[in-house]
C-alpha cells in the first residue's frame, strides 16, 4: 500500500508508578528495566500529538519538524531524534516521509509533571497508525503491543501509557505475559476498591529541574544497594498481586509508600547523591500520616523523581480527602497549585 500524505492524532496519558522502575540493565539504548514495575494510568494529564506526514524524494534518513503548543521547539528535538534513530529498524518506512509533529499537554508546561511518558506514548501511537495504514491487516493486539514496545524506546515508563488501567512492565514470574520489552495490562483480578482510584498531584516545586531520569537510572550501576532493591521490587509486585485481588488498602498503602521512599533512598545513597524532596514534601507526607491516623481514611502518597506529591485514595473517600487538600495541603503547594486526576484507560485516537 502506498500513501502520499495524511495526518493522525492521538492523546496519551501520563502514569504513576506504584512499584518503581529505577535502573536499567546494561545495553546501550535498549531500555531494558532492571526490575518490573506497575503503574496506574492517569486520565486527565495527557499529551495530545498530531502527526502529519508527506512522502518525500530523498529517502536517506528520517526528517521532521517539531511544534510544541503551536511553536517550534528546538530543545525537545534531540530526544525525538534519538527516538527516531532507535525505532528506525522497526519502522523502516519512516525514512520515506517528512513528518510534522505538533504536540501539546493538558497540564501546564513546567508544572514539574514529567511529560516524557505521555509524549513518547502519543508519538508511538501515531507512528503505529501510519504502520497500520500501510499494513491494514495488522491485528489490534499487535498494534498495541508494538506501540508499547516503541514507546519504551522513547522513554521507558512511556510503555505503560499505551493501554489499560493498571499496567505492568518487566518480567515477573507470577504475572502472565509480562515482558521487559513492552507493558501489559495487569492480567489478574482487581478489587472494586481500586475502581476510579484517585490521584491528586500536589505541585510542591514547579520550577526546579528534577534529576533527569537517564542520569537517575545510571546511578543504579555500582550502587551499593542495587541488587537487593531489584529483588525487593519483585517481592513488592508479588504482594500487590494479592492486594489487588483482596482490596486490602492497608497493605496497598504500605507497599506504595515504601516504594516511593525507597526510590528517593536510592537517590540519596548513590554517588553522586541527591535529595529531591523539599521541606514541603515532608510536611505533606506528615500531614497525610496524621490525617490517616486520626480518621482511618485510606489515603497515601507516592513520589516521582521530584518534590511533587501524588495523593492516592479510593473514590469512596474523595470528599474527605479533597477537604484535607483544600484546607491544609494546598498551603504547601507552589502558588496553591494541584491537579485532580484518576485512573484512566490509556491512549485514545482523536
Ligand atoms: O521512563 P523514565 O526513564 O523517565 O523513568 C521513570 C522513572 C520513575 O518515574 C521515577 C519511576 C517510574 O517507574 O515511572
Amino acid at each position: 500500500q502506498s500513501i502520499e500524505t495524511g495526518k493522525f492524532e492521538w492523546s496519551s496519558p501520563s502514569n504513576i508508578a506504584l512499584v518503581k522502575y529505577w535502573g536499567k540493565k546494561e545495553g546501550k539504548g535498549q531500555q531494558i528495566p532492571a526490575n518490573p514495575s506497575v503503574s496506574f494510568t492517569l486520565n486527565n494529564c495527557k499529551t495530545i500529538t498530531k502527526l502529519a506526514f508527506a512522502k518525500k524524494q530523498s529517502q536517506d534518513t528520517f526528517s521532521f519538524d517539531l511544534l510544541f503548543e503551536g511553536k517550534p521547539k528546538e530543545e525537545f528535538k534531540p530526544k525525538i531524534e534519538q527516538f527516531f534513530e532507535r525505532v528506525l529498524v522497526y519502522l523502516p518506512f519512516l525514512k520515506d516521509y517528512h513528518f510534522t509533529i505538533d504536540t501539546q499537554n493538558t497540564f501546564p508546561h513546567s508544572s514539574g509533571i514529567a511529560s516524557s511518558a505521555s509524549g513518547m506514548a502519543a508519538l508511538a501511537m501515531n507512528l503505529m497508525s501510519l504502520e497500520k495504514a500501510l499494513n491494514p491487516e495488522m491485528t489490534e493486539d499487535y498494534f498495541y503491543q508494538k506501540a508499547s514496545f516503541l514507546a519504551r524506546l522513547g522513554s521507558g515508563s512511556a510503555c505503560r501509557s499505551v493501554k489499560g488501567e493498571v499496567v505492568v512492565w518487566g518480567e515477573h514470574k507470577n504475572i502472565k505475559g509480562s515482558s521487559d520489552l513492552f507493558g501489559v495490562e495487569f492480567p489478574n483480578a482487581i478489587h472494586e476498591n481500586f475502581k476510579n482510584f484517585q490521584d491528586t498531584i500536589l505541585l510542591v516545586d514547579k520550577g526546579e529541574k528534577q534529576v533527569s531520569s537517564s542520569i537517575g537510572h545510571n546511578l543504579m550501576h555500582n550502587h551499593p544497594f542495587a541488587e537487593r532493591r531489584f529483588e525487593q521490587a519483585h517481592e513488592n509486585l508479588d504482594q500487590l498481586i494479592s492486594v489487588f485481588e483482596s482490596g486490602n488498602l492497608e497493605e496497598f498503602i504500605t507497599i506504595v509508600e515504601s516504594e516511593a521512599l525507597t526510590l528517593h533512598s536510592m537517590m540519596m545513597t548513590s554517588i553522586p547523591y541527591f535529595i529531591l524532596m523539599k521541606p514541603n514534601t515532608l510536611e505533606i507526607i506528615n500531614r497525610i500520616w496524621k490525617f490517616r491516623n486520626e480518621t482511618k481514611i485510606p489515603v497515601c502518597f507516592t513520589l516521582d523523581a521530584g518534590a511533587n506529591v501524588h495523593v492516592l485514595y479510593p473514590e469512596s473517600v474523595k470528599e474527605s480527602v479533597l477537604q484535607l487538600i483544600k484546607t491544609e495541603l494546598v498551603g504547601y503547594c507552589q502558588n496553591g497549585h494541584y491537579i485532580c486526576d484518576q485512573i484512566g484507560i490509556g491512549s485514545e485516537k482523536n
